[in-house]
């Protein structure tokens, strides 16, 4: 996710991008950089690793003067977050620039193919082979910088929005879009462009929503919209009725309430690219065939929700490789001198990236000769940087201090280091893990139902809102899950909140059940766990039996939960190991809900920091 402006207009571009950037910096702030068409009709960049101000510094000690120019502020995804990295990328002669959102699935056979043709590229980004493919095709029989970008994007796979200026063509910006977002903003006399309506708001609230591979030329009086084979097409006319701080949300009162929205994306996104050819790839491999072959235990070593993921990873691992996992605490890790050795793969899981006890953590496994793999949401941090293979999550910055799309999408991503490992041991056939990765990809379809039906879980939440105490209880891989719910109502409500699995209520828990307490109970599948249904039906008729309200996550259709739910909130059923993804989504709304009805402000938790780098 980054975030990306464009101008066409009377005003000094630069002033109007920069501007736009800073609106955008929620959405990725590894690196800024922008792109000017100067009076004499030469191209200017500048552009500088961190956060924006990095790129006022640069941009104070040069004058950079036009009308027409874009912008980027860059949430790393191929390469490293420096300057070199960041965008604008150019093509070869400096004619052409391009800023870039999204991710270039097949950009290796682009970049070889253009490596083959005599060109020198100088980032490691998916982003500079645009450049220079859209330069080939004006070289060649394009008419026009819009006609190479069709043609351009016709072959190119994965998600993007894509923003260039050509030297050839002074006065028009030209953007595309495929599985990212896109806005243009219509003024007077002149043109903006935006990852969202936040980076023009300030100068009009007319705008105009590009759909799914359409290509848009905008120029001071007016703009033109085509698909990629050059047909005309509408754009979707909207008014802007928002200020400027709900337009950085998005129009959500808070980041986190946007955020889970995201989480759809953030798991498609984490996918893409995954598996090709047949095969699982990661994004950095430092380890050989025979090493990941090797591997005979496995330990996930994360804190928070990070460790949560892990043990819903553990669950999946387990199945497809018949690795042994066990899933530690980070903080715990090192200080009870754990068994490792040169077989085994440590998975360290975290958004951040930066994580005092989970980077501590890693060191010490290497030190015991232990083969590290990260799982991390923030390209170029410390933990990816010393791990010996690398896998992204595609969440995007994650601004609330509570993580939710970042956990979906490490899920996400542990099931895939699970197809991974099991392809490189061979307890997978091929075609096992195309079913299993086809399953995982058809998630975000089913994220986006749940999101849809949350009016269940925002009465309840209203119910709720004034009890001292919840409960949570799941079993097998809805155990991580009523963690899960537990830790966010704690973190973001204030509550004091609990999860358990449900088959321990009778060893000590069950004494806390008082008349009217809220428990959340996270059903397991009738069909894909029968005999776990059925017990955790009794578990509920045990629990209703002491005065309990039962809040029941279920399997839409699920008579049986029907039957004891107070409160019933359904899901649409998924295959077993990944019911999480359903699963968790109301949980982290019931929280936020909860804590805006007791008054508290959802993205910052008191005592809270988003980065934990000390120990
Ligand atoms: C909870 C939460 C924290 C983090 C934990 C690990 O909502 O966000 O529990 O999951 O601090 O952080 P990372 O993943 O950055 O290592």
């Amino acid at each position: 996710m980054c975030g990306i402006v464009g101008y066409v207009g009377p005003r000094a571009a630069l002033d109007v991008v920069v501007e736009g950037l800073r609106r955008l910096e929620y959405r990725g702030y590894d690196s800024a950089g922008v792109a000017v068409i100067g009076p004499d009709g030469a191209m200017q960049t500048a552009k500088k690793a961190g956060r924006i101000e990095n790129l006022d510094k640069e941009l104070a000690n040069r004058s950079i003067a036009g009308s027409t120019g874009m912008g980027h502020t860059r949430w790393a995804t191929h390469g490293a977050p420096n300057d070199q990295n960041a965008h604008p990328h150019t093509s070869t002669s400096g004619r052409i620039a391009v800023v870039h959102n999204g991710i270039i699935e097949n950009y290796a056979a682009l970049r070889a193919e253009l490596e083959a043709a005599g060109v020198e590229l100088v980032s490691e980004t998916d982003t500079e082979t645009v450049a220079h493919l859209v330069a080939a095709e004006l070289q060649g029989a394009a008419e026009s910088l819009a006609d190479a970008v069709r043609t351009v994007c016709r072959r190119l796979e994965g998600a993007f929005t894509l923003v260039f200026l050509d030297t050839a063509e002074p006065d028009v910006v030209v953007a595309a879009r495929r599985n990212s977002p896109l806005v243009v903003g219509v003024g007077d006399g002149e043109m903006f462009l935006g990852s969202d309506v936040a980076a023009f708001i300030e100068f009009t609230r007319e705008a105009v929503e590009l759909g799914q591979d359409q290509v848009v030329q905008i120029r001071r009086d007016g703009y033109t919209i085509t698909d990629f084979t050059g047909a005309p097409v509408d754009g979707n006319h909207f008014h802007v009725d928002w200020d400027l701080a709900a337009a950085e949300k998005g129009g959500y009162d808070y980041f986190m309430l946007k955020e889970i929205d995201e989480q759809p994306g953030a798991v498609a996104d984490t996918l893409r690219g995954h598996l090709l050819n047949g095969q699982i790839v990661l994004d950095e491999q430092r380890l050989d065939a025979q090493e990941l072959r090797d591997v005979d235990k496995v330990f996930v070593v994360a804190c928070g929700s990070s460790f949560h993921a892990g043990l819903i990873g553990k669950q999946a691992i387990e199945h497809w490789t018949r690795v042994p996992v066990e899933v530690e605490l980070a903080s715990e890790f090192r200080y009870r001198d754990p068994v490792l050795d040169r077989q085994t793969l440590v998975v360290a899981i975290s958004q951040s990236g930066e994580t005092a006890d989970t980077l501590e953590a890693v060191r010490y496994a290497r030190t015991q000769r232990a083969k590290v793999l990260a799982i991390c949401n923030t390209n170029g941090a410390q933990i990816p940087r010393e791990s010996d293979a690398v896998l992204y999550t595609h969440a995007g910055p994650e601004i609330g201090v509570a993580s939710t799309k970042a956990f979906l999408a490490q899920i996400a991503a542990v099931e895939l280091v699970g197809l991974a490992l099991a392809q490189a041991r061979g307890t997978k056939y091929v075609d096992e893990i195309q079913r299993e990765f086809d399953a995982l990809a058809a998630i975000p379809d089913q994220i986006a139902r749940v999101l849809e039906q949350l009016d269940a879980v925002r009465a309840v939440a209203r119910e709720i809102a004034t009890s001292k105490a919840v409960l949570f209880l799941g079993r097998h891989v809805g155990y991580p899950v009523a963690l899960e719910g537990a830790l966010k109502l704690k973190e973001l409500a204030y509550m004091h909140a609990e999860g358990f699995p449900a088959g321990e209520l009778k060893h000590g828990p069950i004494a806390l059940i008082e008349d009217g307490l809220p428990v959340v109970v996270i059903m397991p599948s009738p069909i894909g766990r029968p005999v776990l249904h059925q017990k955790m039906g009794s578990n509920i008729a045990e629990i209703k039996a002491r005065g309990a309200r039962t809040i029941v996550i279920a399997e839409e259709g699920d008579l049986v939960a029907r039957s004891h739910a107070d409160y019933l909130i359904e899901v649409p059923a998924v295959p077993t190991l990944l019911t999480p993804f359903v699963t968790t989504v109301p949980l982290q709304v019931l929280a936020a809900e909860i804590a805006q009805a007791r008054g508290y402000d959802v993205d910052k938790p008191r005592n809270l920091a988003k980065s934990v780098t000390v120990e």
